[in-house]
């Protein structure tokens, strides 16, 4: 029997702190007129210090396993897409698992940087496929905040932090992700960087002053690449699943820069009110770009179940890729869960397991040694 991955849950979580254009006015060289004119950004969300990639995280994985009417114990996999992970080790995922109480689920975090979410939903309805796994989680989450240089105006007015999730199902019904591509050229890994804090470069006192730790990135590079790609795989996405541009009733893609989602339209062909965009509100949010406009889309009564939707994204690497999805909205269930009252449980949970690991240190750790 076939089995088809469907998208049964969406939810997204964004921090309360708004910066204008005007804010940032105050900060760099820049005018409201210059942003709005260059990007179509307006405003964005910025993490205040109880906030991080995590936390946002798993506030989007709960809506959409609400959304999903799905409980954390049936969950087998959670795939956080994030370039500004809560550590490098362990995973973001990890933690997300921890804190909803998805005791069965595996977990891995995937760097993919603005295209993160893209491989993410082709990686889970692959698995989902295959049969290895039925019930997939794929996050979106940043905090870039945190790595943005807030003096330089080239790339401070860009982004924003958020998260965004999907419960992917798996089910014999026809539909779900139809088809997805994932691409990268390594030899652009320079238009993009966040250059220390890796191997490479270690965390030092010359890091630091140089500036290392924070986002670079030649501007014009990046968007002649992201326009090229942008029209390409989505055209490359939709031909893969034999179908043509006029089966598709939206696209959603990334929300880097309101000029770029013009072009590809205009490349496409394609009117307006076929193309998502909710960047004036955002900025970048990189990974959780895709998952954020789609809930709006689905909240402004656009995105319906059985409508064709192609998810399209490019970022840093250079990595791009697209995914098309028949939309499904959750599958029948016969008694309702509440994944956000387990909650208490699931924090009860990891308490106790914590204590238990130190008494069992404290009782048979010598006797180890
Ligand atoms: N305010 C005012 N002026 C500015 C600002 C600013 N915030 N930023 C740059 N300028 C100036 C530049 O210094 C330059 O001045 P000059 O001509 O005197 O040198 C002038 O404006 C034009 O600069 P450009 O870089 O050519 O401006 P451009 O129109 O290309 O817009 C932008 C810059 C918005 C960064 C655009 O290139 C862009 O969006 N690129 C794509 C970026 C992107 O999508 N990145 C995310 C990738 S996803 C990921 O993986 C994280």
């Amino acid at each position: 029997m076939a089995r088809y991955a469907h998208i049964t849950g969406w939810g997204m979580a964004i921090p309360e702190r708004i910066l204008t254009n005007f804010d940032l006015e105050k900060m760099v060289e820049t005018s409201n007129e210059w942003i709005v004119s260059r990007t179509g950004i307006s405003e964005r969300r910025i993490a205040d210090d109880s906030e991080s990639s995590a936390s946002l995280a798993v506030q989007a994985a709960l809506k959409a396993l609400e959304v999903a009417n799905v409980h954390p114990l049936d969950v087998d996999l959670i795939i956080v897409a994030t370039s500004s992970p809560e550590h490098i080790f362990p995973a973001t995922a990890c933690i997300v698992q921890d804190q909803i109480g998805a005791k069965r689920a595996g977990a891995f975090d995937l760097l993919a940087a603005c295209s993160g979410f893209i491989f993410a939903l082709d990686q889970a309805s692959s698995a989902i496929r295959s049969g290895s796994v039925n019930t997939v989680l794929v996050i979106g989450a940043e905090t870039l905040s945190r790595f943005v240089d807030w003096a330089d105006r080239n790339t401070c007015i860009l982004f924003g932090d958020g998260a965004g999730a999907f419960v992917l199902q798996a089910s014999e019904e026809p539909g779900g992700v139809l088809s997805a591509v994932m691409r990268s050229d390594g030899s652009g890994a320079e238009l993009l960087t966040l250059a220390a804090g890796g191997s490479k470069l270690p965390a030092s006192l010359t890091t630091v002053q140089n500036g290392q730790h924070y986002i670079r990135m030649n501007g014009r590079e990046v968007f002649r690449f992201a326009t090229r790609v942008m029209t390409q795989s989505t055209l490359e996405v939709i031909q893969k699943a034999n179908l043509s541009l006029q089966d598709i009733q939206y696209i959603i893609p990334h929300q880097a820069n309101q000029r770029i989602i013009e072009t590809a339209a205009k490349n496409l062909n394609l009117p307006p009110e076929k193309i998502i965009s909710n960047i004036q509100r955002y900025g970048n949010t990189s990974t959780a770009s895709i998952p954020i406009a789609t809930c709006e889309a689905i909240q402004e009564g656009k995105l319906k179940a059985g409508d064709r939707v192609v998810f399209v994204a490019f970022g840093g690497g250079l990595t791009w890729g697209a995914a098309l999805v028949q939309w499904s909205g959750p599958l029948p269930a016969k008694k309702r869960v509440y994944p956000r009252r387990y909650r208490w449980f699931a924090r009860l949970r990891s308490r106790l397991l914590r204590l238990w690991r130190r008494l069992e240190g404290l009782l048979w750790g010598k006797q180890a040694g």
